[in-house]
């Protein structure tokens, strides 16, 4: 049986909603409260069984690669402050199981070109992409819950969750029929429609698996919405192949690509936070709003 353990991340984007924060550094470096967005999207993928990183990249990325890296400097500061919390921390951002390769996206042609980049990496192996900008609060993990279906049902599964109709121009929508627990047979799938003809509320959130023949149809994919090579245009192309599932995983997606998302995962997070918690929660309650 197929195993889930390569995960690709599209981190190339130039997160222009977050400009200036983003001018010099990636987006998916920004943190909540006090860990960045990928190092929570890696967190998930290994918790889901992932052992392959793999960082689709573009300039100005270079702090994602120093993240994950030897820090060489500063562990040899703390250890000789005798920081051995912090020491611990620093080195363990990633479990030594893990492996991390990066590869270059030259041009921004969206979100399935970004994908196609790491076909001969993932080779003829299903594979996992995580969007690090929607932040998932679940247990398991979202991603988790994904490999689970897709051990059972060897098929591709994308994560959705319903939304308000007049947001449909944001996402990837699918139309499926009910085929489970939470769990539908994708029957179409369109990207960014509008709202009147949207054919359903069921939007892509950022946590696919896909199997390998989505970069046969990549390849062939034409600039679709917003003139990108779009990720959703390849799996309906797959669709033609191969049944596709949805699933609404369960669990709590925060929108970190726009500031008002982040906003609501930075304070969720910060009550949630072992040393912040209860500091924080008086202060809110404290503010004259
Ligand atoms: C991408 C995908 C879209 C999906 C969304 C989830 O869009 O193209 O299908 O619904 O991520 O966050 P983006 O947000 O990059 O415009």
């Amino acid at each position: 049986m197929n195993q889930v353990t390569k995960a690709v991340f599209p981190v190339a984007g130039l997160g222009t909603r977050f400009l200036p924060a983003t001018k010099a550094n990636p987006k998916e470096m920004l943190p909540i409260v006090d860990k960045p967005l990928i190092q929570y999207a890696a967190e998930e993928a290994i918790a889901a069984g992932i052992d392959e990183l793999i960082f689709v990249t573009g300039r100005n990325k270079r702090s994602i690669e120093d993240h994950f890296d030897k820090a060489y400097e500063l562990e040899v500061q703390l250890e000789a402050d005798g920081k051995k919390d912090l020491l611990g921390m620093v080195q363990n951002v990633l479990p030594n199981s893990a492996s991390c390769v990066y590869i270059r996206q030259a041009e921004a042609l969206g979100l399935g070109h970004a994908v196609l980049c790491a076909k001969q990496v993932v080779g003829n192996d299903p594979f996992a992409v995580i969007l690090a900008d929607d932040l998932i609060s679940a247990a398991p993990g979202a991603l988790k819950q994904m490999v689970d279906l897709y051990i059972r049902h060897q098929s591709s599964v994308i994560g959705v969750q319903t939304i308000p109709r007049e947001a449909t121009r944001s996402y990837g929508i699918v139309k499926g029929i009910p085929a489970g627990d939470r769990l539908y047979k994708v029957e179409s799938i369109v990207e960014k429609p509008a709202p009147e003809k949207a054919p359903s509320t069921l939007a892509v959130v950022g946590r696919y698996i896909l199997t390998p023949r989505i970069f046969g149809l990549l390849e062939s994919v034409q600039p679709g919405a917003g003139g990108e090579i779009q990720l959703t245009d390849g799996i309906a192309a797959l669709l033609s192949h191969e049944q596709v599932l949805a699933y609404e995983f369960s669990g709590k997606r925060y929108d970190c690509g726009n500031k008002f998302g982040y906003l609501q995962a930075t304070v969720e997070y910060a009550l949630a936070h072992p040393e912040l918690k209860d500091q924080f929660l008086i202060y809110l309650k404290g503010l004259k709003l």
